[in-house]
């Protein structure tokens, strides 16, 4: 491990190719100065010494803050007097985390998620991520845009990072798409999700599914899609329970992998048919991920997330005999017992064939999860990891030598801002940008604890891992929110971001695309020789010679009849057309 990070300082600073950037500037609302934020020397922040590390490059300097944005990047930087000083010497400084895949307060299977907005934000810096990207559910028939008001009038007050929305296509009608076009339009949604899983609850079927994808891609939105083959769960849940399996081993054997890989290679062959880009949420298996790598390969515009609990946890804890612990992991999709499921993953993350890194962090305590004490179908779904991802990521992918400083940052924050249109603001340390900033210690190791973490969850997934690398100070906004491993942070002071449509990183490639992809009419001659067709009064096999032109018109037109026993395509009975 010393060996590795000792490499890494010794590392040449090599310029990587040149990333997309958003095509406008974004219009986040300003920040909130009265909410803990004074005009004083705390909106001026010095970070001395540490190396900045973007997606393409690192390089030793200086970061200057002033205001709520990189204000200057550099040696001998002319900064204000007054101002405060991180000595970030040893450490990396990187832009904070992007988590894209939250569910904060989630009203789900009968109960709500613990962590809400002011706790699991607090535990997400506390982690090092200064962004989350929640998920708006709306309940079958409700109207989209209510339910995005709903979630602002939830997260706004309490929110100590900033967050944006993606907001779930939960069921289909012609209301549904003008909300879409009225949330891409005025409120700042660029991404929809939509279910292949939950049965009778949010699960769309497949024309449901192809006008969902149409609906984007006319908006210029990303297409968000849970791929479990939600038919199949149902069926093998009936009979798992009627065999008396009740636990929650029951959860992982009722949607086993090709469950997960079927639904993802059927979501991208209808998303493809449409020509609408797909995002794949919290891909968990080996296959899965495997059917993302080989479409990318096959040009398909499709990308995948995966998440902290798939690259840090297995599926071995759903055999577990305390029935407090093995709930605690009931997700959908599930963890897999395929003990090289994790290491999969991140090579797939590696390399470039995942892209981002989210965490499906939806808690319930142990009480909420007893709800499927009886029946695993009622276990509350999902786990913790907002808190925890840029360790575990640390962790498994550049202490490991799979990823370098560059790549963590890429799948931690970058890639994230690319895709949903917020980059360079987010998921960059460049003037101009958001000073979300992060000093992160290398070498530094915690172990994780439900005893000591930030969440308001009883439980974490990742008890008792030592993990390298620590936010040691994060500044998000401007604000110093964790001062040397100490969190301090203001509710309600982050903000809604909105995310434009059509993000380069995702749409540049589509008109061309669409244009090579084009159906295309042969022109021919029309035909001119004799149609038969059945004749529909004697139902005995007779067919009826009638002028190509007068197919649509009434028999009287018929020219001549003529008596056949075994007429083409077999005995016709009554009107074929
Ligand atoms: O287990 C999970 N994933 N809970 C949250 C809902 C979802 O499907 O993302
Ligand atoms: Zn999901
Ligand atoms: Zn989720």
């Amino acid at each position: 491990m010393d060996e590795l990070l000792e490499a890494l300082e010794e590392q040449i600073i090599v310029p990587r190719s040149a990333g997309t950037y958003a095509a406008e500037p974004l219009t986040a609302p300003p920040r909130k100065p009265d909410r803990g934020f004074k005009q004083s020397a705390q909106n001026r922040i010095l970070i001395r010494g540490g190396r900045v590390v973007n997606d393409d490059r690192m390089q030793d300097a200086d970061v200057y803050i002033e205001d709520g944005v990189i204000a200057q990047i550099g040696s001998d930087l002319h900064v204000p007097g007054g101002c405060r000083v991180i000595e970030a010497k040893g450490r990396l400084v990187i832009p904070g985390g992007i988590d894209t895949h939250t569910h904060m307060q989630l009203p789900f299977m009968g109960t709500s998620a613990i962590d809400d907005f002011y706790t699991g934000t607090r535990a997400a810096l506390a982690g090092g991520t200064t962004m989350i990207m929640d998920f708006v559910l709306p309940s079958r028939n409700e109207s989209l845009v209510e339910a995005y008001h709903k979630w602002r009038a939830w997260a706004d007050p309490k929110v100590c990072c900033d967050y944006s929305f993606h907001v779930g296509v939960t069921w289909w009608g012609p209301k549904v798409t003008q909300e879409m076009e009225e949330l891409c339009q005025v409120h700042g949604i660029n991404s929809f999700k939509m279910f292949m899983a939950y049965k009778d609850v949010w699960q769309l079927n497949d024309t449901e599914l192809l006008h969902a994808f149409d609906a984007c891609k006319r908006l210029g939105a990303l297409a968000l899609v849970h791929a479990e083959n939600g038919d199949v769960i149902k069926e093998n849940s009936t009979k798992l329970l009627a065999q008396g399996i009740t636990g929650p081993e029951g959860h992982e054997m009722s949607r086993p992998e090709e469950v997960e890989a079927e639904a993802t290679n059927r979501a991208c062959v209808l998303s493809n048919q449409v020509g609408c880009p797909l995002y794949v949420v919290h891909v968990m298996s080996k296959s899965a991920a495997d059917v993302l790598s080989e479409k990318r390969r096959a040009g398909y515009v499709v990308f995948g997330e995966t998440i902290a609990a798939s690259l840090g946890a297995s599926g071995s804890h759903y055999r577990h005999t305390c029935w407090r612990h093995a709930a605690a992991f009931v997700m959908g999709p599930p963890l897999r017992s395929d003990p090289t499921t994790p290491g999969h993953l991140m090579d797939l993350l590696a390399n470039g064939d995942l892209q981002t890194t989210g965490t499906d962090n939806c808690t319930f305590s142990g009480s909420q999860k007893a709800l499927g004490k009886d029946d695993f179908t009622k276990i509350p779904y999902g786990v913790n990891g907002v808190e925890d991802r840029m360790s575990i990521v640390w962790e498994k992918g550049v202490a490991q030598g799979k990823m370098d400083p560059c790549r963590f940052v890429a799948v931690t924050s970058t890639s994230a801002a690319k895709i949903f249109n917020i980059y360079p603001k987010k998921g960059r340390i460049a003037v101009g940008s958001d000073a979300d900033v992060v000093v992160w210690n290398p070498h530094a190791t915690r172990v994780i604890s439900a005893k000591t973490h930030h969440q308001a969850v009883d439980f974490n997934i990742f008890e008792g891992m030592e993990v390298h690398g620590v936010a040691e100070w994060v500044v998000c906004g401007g604000r110093v929110v964790v001062e040397d491993g100490e969190v301090r942070v203001v509710q309600g002071s982050g903000r809604y971001i909105p995310t434009p449509v059509y993000s380069p990183t995702v749409y540049a490639r589509t008109p061309a695309r669409d244009a090579a992809k084009a159906w295309k009419k042969v022109e021919r001659e029309p035909y001119t020789g004799p149609v038969y067709v059945a004749n529909d009064a004697s139902n005995d096999g007779t067919i009826t010679e009638i002028e190509p032109q007068s197919v649509k018109a009434t028999a009287s037109y018929a020219r001549s009849s003529v008596k056949v026993n075994q007429p083409p395509g077999g005995n016709a009975s009554g009107s074929f057309w």
